[in-house]
């Protein structure tokens, strides 16, 4: 048996110099925590958003730079249109009660995705809440909104091609930068590609979020459904990611 003292010391802590600048996350199984539960699957979601404010102040607190969150995908609009409906409510219902917190947070926000497609009161609520936080400078609170990776590098193809035709460019000039300048995440400059990544509910599948930017994240499962998981969860996946060796394909932890 340990003694209290030497399973604490054998605990690892969060190390607060090295905590990741962009944390992605697909928040997963909504549905099971409610069906769990005998309610509808909305209620899910409903405890879903009081995980995202949980979330966005813990990874606020911790000092990430972007939080990108997988809130609806391109395919989502495959769901019941109630449920669709009630998503689509979902930022209204979050920025309305939540933007004076993300203000005191000093929280911005950010969306990508194609938001021209979400109903009109939704797109108000959205760029309400961008404008009303647009001179935060703490983290970026990046929600993806009708985002689907295949659609966004679809997109950047096109628009590429489109520079190439016109002779704007050469074609031997299309580099790995000027590809993630044609991407959603170019508002994010440098910190575009997330760090680490986190799935909850036990699936490990990237399911179309952030193909390219993904390329060199660390991938950490959680086995938590979205409502259950909190700010100790967040801290675990950082330790778990502070335990990893990033080489990007080189040999050396740079
Ligand atoms: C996946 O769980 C979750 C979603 C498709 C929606 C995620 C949305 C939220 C967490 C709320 C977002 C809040 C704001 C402010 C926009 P699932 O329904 O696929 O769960 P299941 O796999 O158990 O069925």
């Amino acid at each position: 048996m340990f003694s209290k003292k030497e399973v604490a010391n054998e605990t690892p802590t969060i190390d607060m110099e090295r905590i990741p600048q962009h944390i992605a996350i697909i928040m997963d199984g909504n549905g099971r925590w409610a069906q769990k539960r005998h309610l509808p699957r909305v209620a899910g979601h409903k405890q879903g958003m009081q995980t995202v404010k949980t979330v966005t102040i813990a990874a606020s607190k911790l000092g990430v730079k972007v939080l990108t969150l997988y809130a609806f995908s391109t395919e989502n609009w495959k769901r019941p249109s109630s449920e669709v409906n009630y998503l689509m409510q979902l930022p209204i219902r979050f920025f309305s009660t939540f933007v004076p917190d993300l203000i005191k947070n000093n929280v911005r926000v950010m969306v990508m995705g194609d938001t021209s497609q979400l109903p009109e009161p939704t797109q108000k609520a959205v760029s309400d809440a961008i404008k009303d936080t647009a001179d935060c400078d703490g983290m970026i609170l990046n929600f993806a909104l009708n985002y689907g990776g295949r659609d966004e590098i679809t997109r950047a193809v096109k628009s590429i091609a489109a520079e190439v035709s016109a002779g704007e460019i050469q074609p031997d000039e299309i580099t790995d930068q000027l590809i993630g300048s044609h991407l959603m995440t170019a508002p994010l400059g440098k910190l575009a590609d997330p760090d680490l990544l986190i799935r909850t509910s036990g699936e490990e599948r990237i399911s179309n979020f952030l193909l390219w930017q993904l390329a060199y994240s660390e991938l950490v499962f959680v086995p938590e459904h979205w409502p259950d998981f909190d700010a100790d969860s967040l801290k675990k996946a950082i330790i778990e990611f502070q335990g990893r060796h990033r080489r990007f394909g080189g040999l050396k932890n740079k």
